[in-house]
């Protein structure tokens, strides 16, 4: 920062007061602790700060605050900002809010004062409608303020409850987030991690053993690798800092500044009447047999625009965020190279999440869907895949975006009503000469209603045979459904994306609204 002068003496000396504490302010917790973060192969708050956000558009808030703890020594021990960097600022010329908590002032954990810094962070990003950004790396609570401190993560909690749908609340973790302190993270919209030097639990590892005598290390237990394939707590897990920065500059390109806004276009050298001749070859001539369905969207999408999310996460259903036309949309794809894209309870969870996201932020949803039904089993329906599923058809059905549907091969049984089909306020529904939308596959339902005639057939299987292509010729195409109106048109695969750029053109200023209510009630 350029010096300031004066030529009257004691407006001088006023002038280096305030240089000296922004001077100490800068180092947080001096210089040895910001080396032992740099060790550990972690940024400072500041330096990610000024990472995430366009040179020079940092405007800090706060930088004075100090803790008002008197116990336990802490009343000998004062830093200017109190472990919590706080402020607001530009990324890609877009106004955000942002915190980030200094680990180097007692291990970045919470006291009173520090939570009221994000919480007045939190007030004017909701009031301002813009982005609100938790860059997390703290050791919880702060222990020698007691209740205080728990009080000031409930402010923090209700505050992020509030926020959600108005504006988008992106949260990073870039160190420790344990005990209460994950429930913040959780309730915002998405959440990042960064392998090994990050991790999330709600108890640690050392009460882990002593409750159910299992022995993890912390990264087992709740680092980025864990979160990000096998709770879905996290959305994201980034291989280092720089890169969990970049990608949450990616996120926030896509997205709106706040549920009144829609999110910013890109300019596109448009050419809607452009074909896609590899998709007339993506579907196998087996329907058995698997395909990427990301091979379909990135025919789809303006070229490299798709940006997963949840990416190593229930990988029986793709999401994420794309371009069509230079327009942002929200991609659900069931993925038949993953459990034949089976609906379970992972996926219907993670589908139904982001469908909401979608839906609060104005961002139109695509539906690509193959999917052979639900998953069957004594695991999945002890664990609730009758109220998980029925989380994503509440999520679709509840949307009141623009809505396209894209059948490309299954659709069989409940499974279809719930992919954001037509009965359930879907805008336009098309399908690919390939597609089968039937209560079930043709063996499963050949075998059902014709049990009686198999089996007193002299040769079962050769009727058995003669049932399946009979099921096959009437039920598994898509004219049954287009006779009724429930396909829109039956497409080319190669004119896919100039119909979705026409069709999302035309829905632009769709107006669609719910009945009023305070709010639904979505099975949780
Ligand atoms: C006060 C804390 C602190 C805390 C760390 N420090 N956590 N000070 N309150 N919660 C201080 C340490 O005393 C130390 O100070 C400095 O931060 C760095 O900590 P280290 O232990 O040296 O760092 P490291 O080895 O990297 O370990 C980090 C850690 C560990 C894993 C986070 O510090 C830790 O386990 N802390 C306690 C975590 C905890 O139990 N928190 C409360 C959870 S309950 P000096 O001066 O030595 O540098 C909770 C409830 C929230 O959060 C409920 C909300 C509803």
């Amino acid at each position: 920062m350029n010096k300031r002068t004066s030529k009257d003496q004691i407006l001088q000396s006023k002038f280096e007061e305030l240089e000296k504490k922004n001077d100490e302010s800068l180092l947080g917790g001096g210089e040895n602790r910001i080396e032992q973060q740099h060790k550990k192969g972690k940024l400072t708050a500041r330096e990610r700060v000024h990472l995430l956000l366009d040179e020079g558009s940092f405007e800090e808030l706060g930088k004075f605050v100090m803790h008002r703890c008197k116990d336990f020594g802490l009343e000998k021990e004062y830093y200017l900002g109190d472990g919590v960097v706080t402020g607001y600022g530009t990324v890609n010329g877009r106004l955000v809010y942002i915190f980030s908590q200094d680990f180097t002032v007692f291990g970045g954990s919470l006291s009173e004062t520090h939570a009221e810094k994000i919480v007045k962070i939190m007030e004017l990003a909701m009031q301002n409608g813009a982005p609100l950004i938790g860059l997390n790396d703290s050791g919880g609570a702060r222990i020698q303020e007691g209740v205080l401190s728990l009080g000031g993560y409930a402010d923090i909690f209700y505050r992020n409850t509030l926020a959600s749908g108005v504006i988008p609340q992106i949260s990073a973790i870039m160190g420790p987030c344990a005990g209460g302190a994950v429930y913040s993270p959780a309730i915002t919209d998405f959440i990042f991690m960064v392998e090994q030097t990050s991790f999330m639990f709600v108890t640690g590892p050392n009460v882990v053993k002593t409750v159910t005598h299992e022995n993890v290390t912390a990264e087992e237990l709740g680092g980025a690798l864990a979160h990000s394939t096998k709770s879905g707590v996290t959305h994201f897990a980034c291989a280092n800092e720089v890169e969990c920065i970049k990608q949450i500059k990616t996120l926030l390109s896509y997205i709106p500044q706040n549920c009144e806004d829609d999110a910013p276009p890109l300019s596109y050298a448009s050419n809607e009447d452009e074909l896609r001749p590899a998709l007339n070859d993506i579907i196998p001539a087996n329907p058995n047999q698997p395909y990427d369905m990301r091979d379909v969207i990135s025919e789809v999408v303006d070229a490299g625009s798709f940006f997963e999310v949840h990416k190593n996460f229930a990988e029986n259903i793709v999401v994420g965020f794309a371009r069509l036309g230079g327009r942002s949309i929200g991609v659900v794809g069931n993925q038949p190279a993953s459990l034949a894209g089976v609906l379970d309870i992972h996926s219907s969870v993670k589908g139904a999440r982001f469908v909401r996201f979608c839906d609060c932020f104005n961002i139109p949803l695509l539906v690509l869907e193959d999917v052979p039904g639900f998953l069957p089993g004594t695991d999945q329906e002890w664990n609730a895949i009758i109220t998980n599923g029925a989380k994503l058809l509440f999520a679709f059905s509840e949307a009141t975006v623009p809505r396209v549907t894209v059948i490309t091969r299954k659709a069989y049984g409940g499974a279809y009503d719930v992919m954001n089909s037509k009965h359930i306020g879907a805008d336009l529904n098309y399908a690919w000469p390939s597609a089968e939308i039937a209560v079930m596959g043709a063996k499963g339902a050949a075998e059902i209603i014709f049990k009686k005639e198999i089996s007193e057939a002299a040769n079962p299987s050769e009727k058995l045979n003669e049932k399946v292509d009979e099921y096959t010729r009437k039920f598994a195409n898509p004219y049954r459904a287009a006779h009724r109106g429930y396909i829109d048109e039956v497409i080319y695969p190669d004119e896919t994306r100039q119909k979705l750029i026409r069709a999302f053109k035309m829905l632009e200023n769709k107006v669609a609204k719910l009945p009023r209510k305070k709010h639904g009630n979505i099975p949780l």
